[in-house]
């Protein structure tokens, strides 16, 4: 694999998108990329973090990882984002901080990085797909080459067979429902790869 840096950027209220960006981290780690996992920056009023327990408790104990940069996403080969729906959409927290890459992408430092996403929701069908399709939109205008996993691995059945990036569903306690590591890995495994693929060809 030719040296592949990836960015694991998420964002999380209460917790799943860090363990989805953990899990990846994982199976990047496995296919020898150099790993960065950071979140986007809180955007909600104390008073609505501090109401919910779950979401107090997530933002307490992620103070130590680092917030997402401009620098992030032009130091990296590869970007894997993970973020809960928002009504079938991106959450403003993650569009905010894509939405200061404008100079970036004016200078074309976004093309040609390979992308890929994963999801979480409340229901089973709760915009999963949606999410993740929302958040290519932006893909292809940055230029980048979007990694989906499609059914290249046996881990999507399990893990709920999304084919536009891995998704998860959380029950009412805060758990994922499906067995979604494995799809997870091979996800993050699969960006790397083709990061690696990428990379080699623009060095030529
Ligand atoms: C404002 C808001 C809108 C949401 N919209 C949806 C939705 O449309 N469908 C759904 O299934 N879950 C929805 N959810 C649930 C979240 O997607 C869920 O809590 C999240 O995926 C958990 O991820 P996290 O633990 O990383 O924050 C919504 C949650 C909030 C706070």
């Amino acid at each position: 694999m030719a040296n592949v840096k990836l960015a694991i950027i998420y964002y999380s209220s209460t917790g799943t998108n860090y363990q989805l960006a953990q899990w990846a981290e994982e199976g990047a780690k496995q296919v020898g990329a150099e790993v960065k996992i950071v979140k986007v920056p809180e955007l909600a009023p104390m008073a609505a973090i501090e109401g919910n327990p779950a979401w107090k408790a997530h933002y307490e104990a992620t103070q130590d990882v680092p917030e997402a940069t401009l620098g992030d996403l032009e130091w990296a080969d590869a970007i894997l984002f993970s973020i809960p729906t928002r009504f079938g959409n991106l959450p403003s927290q993650m569009k905010q901080f894509i939405d200061t890459a404008g100079g970036l992408w004016a200078q074309g430092k976004l093309a040609n990085k390979a992308v890929s996403a994963m999801v979480s929701a409340g229901n089973a069908n709760g915009g999963q797909e949606q999410t993740v399709l929302s958040l290519y939109t932006t893909m292809y205008h940055w230029g980048a080459i979007v990694v989906a996993p499609g059914y290249t691995d046996d881990s999507a059945y399990k893990g709920g067979g999304n084919p536009y990036g891995t998704s998860v569903t959380v029950d009412s306690e805060g758990n994922i429902v499906e067995d979604a590591k494995d799809a997870v890995i091979h996800q993050a495994k699969r960006t790397v790869t083709v990061a690696g693929w990428i990379k080699q060809g623009l060095q030529e």
